[in-house]
């Protein structure tokens, strides 16, 4: 079919920014949080907090956290699996001949995370590679999807978003110990036409190096680092300018998303849906009172799994996708932002996937 024979409707909305050509369509969603849970109780026992705290200011009561042992590899391989089966089936086709793993914390700084990922998936051979671009990574990693699907160098690409970030976070530290928590969630990508449900909108993609302070690991790279060279213990942690960040948050994701809800050919009015990374329920508040859009079109599950990184927006799609907040036909706005710092955002009309 092409563009000018698109179906009246729904189909009417859909984003008109994309290249022509074959464009990189969602055909399966997963998502996984490792089973142990953390409570705002269990929190509030051991550091200088309490669940009132952290309920008004960041809107989250419980997030999961990996067992000791356990990696961003243990976590990114569970949400695959489900998205790999969710894509399979209806066309014959399964698997996936390119992996891109958005993490934040890879198992380890050398090799990339996902060549193993893809092996345990039975996905070896595949091409794999990672992206670290924190909190909005999954929006690089897609974009990276997209452009190897448009290029032809793919034809089925899955992308995952996957972070132990409890890993990193230092467990005295009030101020992020609350909010970060572990999980991963994951997407099919394959190759489609433009004019149809699922087909991804132009990717808006942006950073600001002269920041990059305001949220870092400082040691454990090549500035300092991770052997030989003794670092101070709390340059290993995960360190961030809260209230900063908080501003920059809502100012960023809010310009990326009128670019690329402008670039779809949509107004912020006919957005159903938006899939903001759950950095924090304040956050998503003001960006939704910046855009002028109602507070329940936001989907939310900061309250069940903290801030997950990378994992955030996909983990994000998976639960509402179980739980019908998000339907089939939703115009639905996807943008996240992080350290860096980076930030991205697209459109997509949601499609009909099994689950
Ligand atoms: O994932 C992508 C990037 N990350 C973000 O976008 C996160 C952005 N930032 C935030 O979400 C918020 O800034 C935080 C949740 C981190 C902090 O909330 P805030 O409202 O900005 O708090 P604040 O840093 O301004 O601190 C207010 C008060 C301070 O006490 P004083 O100085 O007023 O006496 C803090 O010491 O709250 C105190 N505080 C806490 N109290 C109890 C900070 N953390 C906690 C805590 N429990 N966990």
């Amino acid at each position: 079919m092409s563009n000018s024979e698109a179906p009246s409707g729904r189909s009417a909305g859909l984003p008109t920014g994309r290249a022509p050509g074959r464009s990189a369509v969602l055909a399966g969603l997963g998502g996984w949080v490792p089973p142990r849970q953390v409570t705002n109780a269990d929190l509030s026992a051991r550091l200088d907090t309490s669940d009132s705290w952290i309920r008004s200011r960041t809107g989250i009561a419980t997030r999961h956290v990996v067992a000791p042992g356990d990696a961003t590899s243990d976590l990114a391989v569970e949400a695959g699996r489900l998205a790999l089966k969710s894509a399979g089936g209806a066309d014959g086709e399964d698997g996936a001949d390119a992996v891109v793993l958005a993490t934040t914390t890879p198992d380890r700084p050398c090799p990339a995370t996902a060549p193993e990922v893809a092996d345990r998936l039975g996905l070896g051979g595949s091409a794999a590679f990672d992206v670290s671009a924190v909190c909005t990574g999954f929006l690089y990693a897609l974009a990276a999807g997209q452009g190897l699907i448009a290029a032809g160098t793919a034809e089925r690409v899955l992308v995952i978003g996957a972070d132990a970030f409890t890993t990193i976070i230092d467990p005295q530290d009030r101020g992020t110990a609350v909010i970060f928590a572990d999980g991963a969630g994951a997407v099919v990508l394959r190759a489609g036409r433009p004019d149809e449900p699922g087909a991804l909108g132009r990717v808006f993609l942006g950073s600001d190096g002269s920041r990059s302070q305001l949220i870092q690991v400082p040691a454990g790279g090549s500035r300092q680092r991770s052997t030989g060279v003794p670092a101070r213990e709390r340059d290993t942690y995960f360190q961030m300018s809260g209230q900063q960040t908080f501003r920059q948050a809502v100012e960023r994701m809010s310009a990326v998303s009128r670019q690329a809800v402008d670039s779809a050919g949509w107004k912020l009015a006919d957005v159903d849906r938006i899939a903001a990374h759950q950095a924090n329920a304040r956050i998503l508040g003001a960006v939704g009172e910046e855009l002028g859009v109602p507070e329940e079109r936001f989907l939310s599950n900061i309250e069940h799994v903290g801030n997950t990184g990378a994992a955030s927006i996909p983990l994000l799609l998976h639960h509402s996708h179980a739980d019908r907040s998000l339907g089939t036909g939703d115009r639905l706005l996807l943008t996240a932002f992080g350290a860096g710092l980076a930030w991205g955002a697209t459109t997509v009309v949601w499609p009909d996937l099994p689950g």
